[in-house]
């Protein structure tokens, strides 16, 4: 099977948030692809995270294309503040708002790439009549709300299908797997046609016993094996 390209989005979810602008600027020396931004509103994910004055802030620290996926309902309110503040691509959730439809068009009126994610419970047919509105899919290979959890394998067969779906309709949306991404995962999600790998934990966690000798992690080298070695 010919291997395609993969980028990363390394979530800073996970990131050492006391010398955030240092980590930002560490993975996109280390050739990561996108900053992933995970915004969490302690009410449609149990876990409240980052609002637009740290994406502003993020923005102000790298030129990588700011991937920002939004985990808050009800979410048309907030959308125009993410786009001022600097995304790049905004996600949201089919369950975020009574109009999918609206809400992408929103989007769309900022001059932003548009995006949807389908949590592991929620199928590929939710956003079907809407995949001509949209440049970015993310398929939740954990639910949302936390890093560090286990990738979740019964998704994997829906990653599979959209790889399908794209390709048939032949526009060129983005297909990104989001949860549970390390070296294991990251080759099944390539397998199964992913574009876009977004790992937190893989990327930034401490303790990994492969740190450089002046004591410093190798993101380049945790990043290139996401990407399956090339
Ligand atoms: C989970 C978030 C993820 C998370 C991934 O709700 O959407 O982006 O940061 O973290 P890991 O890679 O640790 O599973
Ligand atoms: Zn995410």
């Amino acid at each position: 099977m010919s291997e395609r390209f993969v980028a990363i989005a390394p979530s800073i979810l996970a990131a050492n948030l006391s010398c955030l602008g240092d980590e930002v600027r560490a993975v996109g020396a280390a050739h990561a692809d996108y900053i992933h931004f995970d915004v969490m509103d302690g009410h449609f994910v149990p876990n409240i995270s980052f609002g637009p004055g740290l994406l502003k802030a993020v923005k102000q620290t790298t030129s990588l294309p700011l991937d920002v996926h939004l985990m808050i309902a009800p979410v048309d309110a907030y959308i125009k503040d993410f786009a001022e503040a600097g995304a790049d691509i905004i996600t949201v959730h089919p369950e975020a708002g009574p109009h999918l439809h609206r809400t992408l068009q929103l989007i769309k009126s900022c001059g932003v790439k548009v995006g949807v994610a389908l949590n592991p419970a929620t199928p590929l047919s939710a956003i079907e009549p809407v995949l001509m509105d949209i440049d970015l899919l993310l398929i939740m290979t954990v639910n949302p709300g936390f890093g560090g959890q286990q990738f979740i394998p019964s998704c994997v067969e829906k990653i599979e299908m959209a790889r399908r779906l794209i390709d048939i309709i032949g526009k060129p949306i983005l297909l990104e797997v989001d949860g549970g991404i390390n070296a294991q995962t990251s080759a099944i999600a390539r397998s199964a046609g992913a574009d876009i790998l977004v790992a937190g934990t893989a990327i930034f966690a401490a303790d990994r016993g492969d740190e450089t000798d002046n004591g410093e992690f190798d993101y380049a080298a945790r990043i290139k094996t996401l990407r399956g070695g090339a």
